[in-house]
């Protein structure tokens, strides 16, 4: 899997190194879950696995591009990089400042919704995976509230 960067530094290569073993790994994973969603019956089983393998298959792609990018940097390539860079001196602060606000205070209230609906649903915790699949969702919320937030900063200032 080694792959020699055209001018790159040694720490490029060396992430440029690091971000491609854990694309083997993330894709080895993968394959252990793929396996294991195979070899048994349970529905419940198969359905949990699945969610994870969803996941899987981002982080593949995102370590993917993640690689990506660090190429196009350190060769100083002219196509557009898989991961953009980030260019907010060219965008309107205004607008992006509106519509995250918008999405942010959206996620919040989604959040609250699906607090109170796992508390709903605690007399089934133990027998369905209802609330178990809330919890992930809430989970969703907090990394959408990540990203919207990271937005935010970095156009304030
Ligand atoms: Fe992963
Ligand atoms: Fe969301």
């Amino acid at each position: 899997m080694a792959d020699t960067l055209v001018g790159a530094s040694v720490w490029e290569q060396g992430i440029y190194d690091h971000l491609l073993s854990h694309v083997e790994a993330e894709r080895g994973i993968l394959e252990s879950y793929r396996e294991a969603a195979e070899r048994s019956e349970s529905a419940a089983f198969r359905y949990l696995v699945e969610l994870i393998i969803e996941d899987e298959i981002r982080h593949h792609k995102r370590f993917s591009e993640l690689a990506e990018a660090l190429r196009s940097d350190a060769e100083l390539s002219s196509d557009p990089p898989a991961v953009p860079r980030l260019d907010w001196y060219k965008a309107d602060h205004k607008l992006i400042r509106e519509l995250t606000d918008a999405l942010i205070g959206q996620e919040k209230a989604d959040a609250k919704e699906l607090e109170r609906l796992r508390r709903e649903l605690k007399d089934v915790k133990d027998t369905t995976m209802w609330v178990l699949l809330v919890k992930l969702m809430e989970l969703d919320t907090a990394k959408h509230l990540e990203i919207l937030n990271f937005v935010r900063h970095h156009i304030s200032l």
